[in-house]
């Protein structure tokens, strides 16, 4: 009998926020008195299944061995980040590929998602433990969908097959590795890993999450992550 695989995780940190309109990159922002990034990162510390957390990180970051967590986790775990997301995520992948096995998971999380509830995360790995491939959070479209084309409507798609894509995605190592390289390799556009994976044929299960895991990419979306941070004490 094959052994239960285990689960590593990713957390792309290496962006500089150019939407935010800061001087400081957005993960480093503080909410509460905690980084947006420790905000991101503590619940995969935290969880029972993840053995490692590996940041990508800026190449000129000074910002993240200054951080509280440092010496609370023997989980971390560094790698240097690219020149997009995707670069970042393959490099912290080629940082573990050989102690990880072809069949372990890797959960990739955004930096600057600081509001994912546990339980989101739990319910996300059970389900994905379960799948051949993987899976990432979403939530469910509320509004109306058009399509647009320079400013004019060109269809309306259809509501109950819309999703929004949330992170952390969760897939086996081995075709998340393969589905990155490719793409980047054939200048796929890829903005999540779910489309990598895609990309090579492949259905990941969608887990409806919180729609408060939200990712803050402008200004305003510190404060609303604010009051979640707030809610959820
Ligand atoms: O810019 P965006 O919000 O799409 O970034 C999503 C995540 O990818 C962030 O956590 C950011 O730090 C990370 N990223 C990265 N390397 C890049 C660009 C973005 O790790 N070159």
């Amino acid at each position: 009998m094959s052994a239960t695989p285990e689960c590593w995780a990713i957390i792309p940190a290496a962006g500089i926020g150019q939407r935010m309109v800061s001087s400081v990159p957005k993960q480093y922002l503080n909410i509460g008195g905690k980084t947006i990034l420790e905000h991101a990162a503590q619940p995969l510390l935290d969880n029972a299944h993840i053995k490692h957390v590996v940041f990508a990180l800026h190449v000129d970051d000074d910002k993240f061995s200054q951080l509280a967590f440092q010496d609370s986790s023997q989980k971390i775990r560094k790698a240097i980040g690219g020149e997009t997301r995707a670069h970042s995520v393959l490099n912290a992948l080629e940082a573990i590929k050989n102690e990880i096995k072809p069949n372990d998971f890797v959960l990739v999380h955004d930096a600057a998602r600081p509001c994912l509830s546990d339980a989101d995360l739990t319910k996300l790995i059970d389900a994905c433990l379960l799948h051949e491939v993987g899976g990432i959070l979403a939530v469910r479209a509320t509004d109306t969908i058009k399509q647009v084309q320079q400013h004019e409507i060109s269809c309306t798609l259809d509501r109950d097959s819309i999703w929004h894509a949330f992170t952390p995605q969760m897939f086996k190592f081995k075709i998340l590795y393969d589905a990155i390289k490719q793409a980047l390799q054939n200048n796929i556009t890829i903005t999540d890993e779910a489309s990598a994976v895609e990309s090579m044929n492949f259905h990941p299960c969608v887990v409806e999450g919180s729609s408060r895991n939200i990712k803050v990419t402008c200004p305003d979306d510190i404060a609303i992550a604010e009051m979640y941070l707030t809610w959820n004490e």
